[in-house]
């Protein structure tokens, strides 16, 4: 078997050839509050805001056929009726295609002498869902056809969808409307937060339609032969509700002998008919749905162009400058919500996850980015505890809350790159609240959160682990034996304690330098004794009683990854000059941290990835039910790609080339997909485009199989890993520092990176053939020390690196 498709970078657009994919291999198309998300198959969800209360179609999960229902075009020519997603009915095509591009997803197939290509797209500015269709006659003679766009509709909310659809079932209202040519959806279930009124139409006019979805797929039957399209559609409205609806309508379709027909398909969303009526009247000609794709086009050129590489890797190029991009814009949006295994019944905005969604986005989409890092401060305490997770619409948190202790760091982790990427110091000074009383500065937001960490400490001098940090399993651990304490988070506190120090210097702020230099320093130390230092690795876990986790002497989970790659990322930022009581700031043990490193590569590297820890623990204690996997899966010694990706981090950060390469390359989903798609069942299986959350480890049966693509953390530091520490362009608050780590066999790439409205055009040339080194920097011709490029007002700027 090959690979199911290929890169297209000229179009932007990822082609899939087969049909047949190992999973979904879907899209996301996103406009003002309409979303969805379509497969190759044509499989997917349409739904308005959050999808636990606005889904507005319906897509059976954990159903079968999988990935179904979805957004289903039927061609009925002659005796055949075909679909160009070649799902659901399954005919055989004489060709198929599937572009996923930038917030649209176009069908092109073929099949006895008649050609269709459809393209669906959600327009940025509307909350209208469009389907743009061409058909073509090949053939020498005319031919007569029947065209059938068909939908299921939801309950737009999770739970009346899922459990009371017998009652909330009688709280819409189905209709057709002749004059407007359209199906008419009017749902008003009791206290629902969407009461949406949408207007389904065509551009043709159609006679027969159905609105009864048990009508028109009929008994027995699913969507591969639905009963409507060989007894011919009922005209069945559901005007006072009941049972499941649908909507289909027919439009039928004379063709000469090469003529080709385009037309549209249109869903348009609102909470009243007359505003629904308004958008769907904007897209009535071909013009204004052409715009809506040049303007998807437009929206996307401003945002790519904040950064475009070329180098000798094509799979690194459509990744860097393309799809990773597309991903953290999906997982900006959509958090861990929804996809096809994740099923949208809840909406959270939690901070740290929100955090490190939006990291990148501060260069890609500064401006919803400032939006969304406000929204999540606005979910701290006074205290500097953050809430669990917030429903981004209603801001409302969830009963059970829970301490997750990492949470600040990702916070200044984030503003940094906001203020990196944009200069607007000013920020710091906004006034935001506190989720429980009062409010304050960004800057002072921050300060409480580390505070929150230094305040709370355990009998070693770590941070209490309270819940949880980064890693959700845990929870188990803290359930079952409270009062553990967290490596990881001294070691991130470091670093975010460091840069933070960097924003006050940078912005003049008189802030408390003294406690927080006091602060790295008792981390530092506590970092340094022999509590935490295993031999040759830093543990995880201690707790008062003396037990520990993530060390040799354990029989389960003896070494971890994250505190190896934390150690070398909370060293690497060397005090700043003015705050240089060196005696002070002892610095973590480089030796340790090149240990660490090493035994992380003996021990933990695998062909598909790094294991977030090993050996997997076998029997799990009790504790939560949702985060104990089997051993090999996810948390539990799975491939945690997350968390490789500061692994490679850390291995460019000590400037080994080779093994930041390598754990870089191994993992980018295009290569993934490439090197080990051959079962269909074990195989990577997942999107050579988006991001994986976690593969199976060699621990398990599944080995190498890709889970959960597409809403990860990992998404944002695979992009960051890949543009600022392997080709190494890196915004700092003083300059854009270049410090390339990339393998040994790459002659020379370029990058075009716009920042603070300058371009740099720079060129890297690696003559000698080493992965990183000292490097030589000329700026406009002019050689300069170091490898730091001041900002400047100039509009372009040409950079050569030589290393
Ligand atoms: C998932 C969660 C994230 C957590 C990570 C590791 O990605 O969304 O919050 O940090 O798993 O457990």
């Amino acid at each position: 078997m090959g690979s199911y498709g290929y890169f297209d970078e000229s179009a932007r657009e990822y082609v899939i050839t087969s049909p047949e994919t190992p999973a979904p291999w879907i899209n996301y198309l996103m406009g003002k509050n309409l979303k969805a998300f379509i497969s190759q198959g044509a499989g997917g969800m349409l739904w308005q805001g959050e999808p636990n209360c606005g889904r507005l179609t319906r897509y059976r999960f954990n159903g079968l056929p999988a990935d179904s229902p979805g957004f289903y075009l039927y061609i009925k020519d002659g005796e055949s009726v075909w679909n160009p997603s070649y799902y659901p009915v399954m005919a055989e095509l004489d060709s198929y295609e599937c572009r996923h591009g930038l917030g649209y997803t176009r069908f092109a197939a073929g099949k006895d002498q008649l050609s269709v290509e459809v393209t669906y797209l959600i327009p940025i500015e509307d909350d209208i869902f469009l389907w743009d269709i061409r058909v073509k006659n090949l053939a020498g003679q005319p031919k007569d056809i029947s065209i059938y766009p068909y939908m299921e509709f939801a309950l737009h909310d999770c739970d009346k969808d899922t459990y009371h659809f017998l009652v909330c079932g009688n709280q819409a209202r189905y209709s057709h409307d002749p004059e407007l040519n359209a199906l008419m959806v009017d749902y008003f279930a009791f206290e629902a937060t969407f009461m949406g009124k949408s207007i389904f139409s065509s551009s043709l006019k159609f006679a027969n339609f159905d609105l009864d979805r048990d009508r028109f797929i009929g008994r027995g039957r699913t969507e591969a032969n639905p009963i409507g399209l060989v007894r011919g559609l009922s005209n069945s409205e559901v005007k006072d509700g009941g049972r499941y609806a649908c909507g289909v309508f027919e439009n039928v379709l004379h063709l000469e002998p090469g003529e080709e027909k385009r037309f549209f398909y249109k869903y348009a969303v609102s909470e009243s008919f007359d505003e629904s009526r308004k958008i769907n009247a904007k897209y009535s000609s071909a013009a204004s749905i052409d715009e809506a794709l040049k303007s998807l086009g437009r929206f996307w050129d401003q945002a790519l162009s904040t950064a475009q590489v070329d180098t000798p890797d094509p799979a690194v190029n459509a990744l860097l400058n393309t799809w990773l991009p597309n991903n953290v814009r999906v997982t900006l949006k959509n958090a861990r919500s929804i996809s096809t295994r994740h099923s949208g019944s809840s909406a959270a905005l939690c901070f740290r996850d929100t955090m490190q969604d939006a990291m990148p986005c501060t260069q890609l989409f500064a401006d919803d980015a400032r939006v969304v890092i406000e929204k999540a401060l606005s979910t701290m305490l006074a205290n500097g505890r953050t809430v669990r997770s917030v429903n981004p619409e209603t801001m409302q948190a969830p009963e059970t809350d829970f301490v997750r202790i990492d949470a600040a760091v990702w916070g200044v982790f984030t503003v940094y790159q906001y203020l990196a990427e944009t200069g607007d110091l000013e920020f710091l000074n906004q006034v935001l609240p506190y989720y429980d009383a009062g409010e304050g500065s960004v800057l002072e937001h921050l300060l409480r959160g580390l505070r929150f960490i230094a305040g709370h400490t355990g009998k070693d001098g770590l941070p209490d682990l309270f819940d949880v940090d980064w890693n959700d399993m845990l929870q188990i651990f803290s359930a079952a034996k409270p009062g553990g304490q967290t490596v990881m988070v001294a070691q991130q506190f470091i670093y975010a304690a460091r840069l933070l120090l960097e924003i006050l210097d940078c912005g003049n702020e008189d802030g408390p330098v003294d406690e927080l230099e006091q602060q790295i320093d008792a981390f530092t130390r506590a970092l340094n004794s022999d509590a935490v230092w295993d031999g040759k690795w830093f543990r995880r876990l201690l707790f008062a009683d003396g037990e520990v986790m993530g060390s040799q002497a354990n029989a389960e989970a003896k070494i971890f990854l994250n505190t190896q790659s934390w150690a070398v990322i909370a060293a690497s930022l060397s005090p700043s000059a003015r705050f240089a009581p060196a005696a002070l700031l002892s610095g973590l043990d480089p030796e340790k941290t090149r240990t660490a490193m090493n035994s992380v590569y003996e021990r933990l590297n695998t062909e598909y990835g790094l294991r977030i820890f090993s050996p997997p623990f076998t029997r799990m204690s009790d504790g939560s039910p949702f985060n104990g996997n089997t051993p090999g899966a996810g948390e539990n010694g799975g491939l945690f790609l997350h968390a490789n990706t500061w692994a490679i981090i850390a291995e460019a950060i000590l400037g080994n080339g080779d093994r930041a390469w390598e754990y870089f390359s191994k993992i980018l989903p295009a290569k993934l997909s490439e090197r080990n798609h051959k079962d269909p069942q074990r195989g990577y299986a997942n999107e050579p485009y988006a991001f994986t959350s976690w593969i199976y480890g060699p621990d398990h049966e599944r080995f190498g199989n890709g889970q959960l693509s597409w809403l990860t953390g990992g998404a944002a530091w695979i992009y960051k890993a890949g543009l600022e520490y392997i080709l190494g362009i890196r915004p700092t608050l003083n300059g854009l520092r270049i410090d390339p780590c990339i393998p040994k066999e790459w002659e020379q790439y370029s990058v075009t990176r716009k920042l603070r409205g300058t371009t740099y055009h720079i060129e890297v040339g690696n003559p000698q053939h080493v992965s990183k080194g000292k490097i030589r920097l000329k700026v406009d011709g002019k050689d300069i020390e170091g490898q730091l490029i001041p900002y400047t007002a100039r509009e372009e700027i040409t950079v050569e690196v030589t290393i």
